[in-house]
């Protein structure tokens, strides 16, 4: 079977993207590639078309990760018949894809709830704070636990 996942933040250039990159990075490193597909996207559409962020860009160069390709696309309630999981960066992200959502297929999740221990529960938008380097910590940490719980419910 081919398990999917969507991560869905507000401009799709910032944190989705960066947590798209990221898991797809993970699934090459454990050969998993036929198994797990990955996308992102975003609930607003001022960028659509763009890639990702600059500061987005700079994390994943630093750490090898690609973007190639990468361009950003608005969610569509198509995507909930479509993707196994939907994974909202902020809680406005989750209020804004229920409005267009569209069958009841995919399992709609916050990217915080894979971090129970983390004080933070939304991932904070870098497009205001800057912060991309914290950004890149909680991605990296929620993508490994993602990764592992897929596996386990869905490819052992
Ligand atoms: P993202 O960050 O949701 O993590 O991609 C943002 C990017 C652009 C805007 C807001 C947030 N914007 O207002 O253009």
């Amino acid at each position: 079977m081919i398990v999917s996942v969507l991560f869905v933040c507000l401009g799709n250039i910032c944190r989705s993207p960066m947590a798209e990159a990221v898991l797809r990075h993970k699934i090459a490193e454990k050969g998993l590639e036929q198994q797990i597909t990955v996308d992102s996207a975003g609930t607003g559409d001022w960028h659509i078309g763009k890639a990702p962020h600059e500061g987005t860009r700079r994390i994943l160069d630093a750490s090898g990760i690609s973007y190639e390709n990468m361009a950003a696309r608005m969610v569509r309630s198509s995507d909930f018949m479509q993707f196994d999981y939907i994974i909202c960066m902020d809680q406005s992200n989750g209020a804004n894809v229920r409005k267009v959502q569209g069958g009841e297929e995919a399992e709609l999740l916050f990217f915080m709830d894979l971090l129970p221990d983390e004080e933070l529960r939304e991932v904070p938008d870098p497009y205001f704070t800057g912060n991309f380097e914290q950004v890149y910590e909680l991605v990296n940490a929620g993508c490994d636990v993602l990764l592992e719980r897929i596996i386990r419910e869905h490819l052992e």
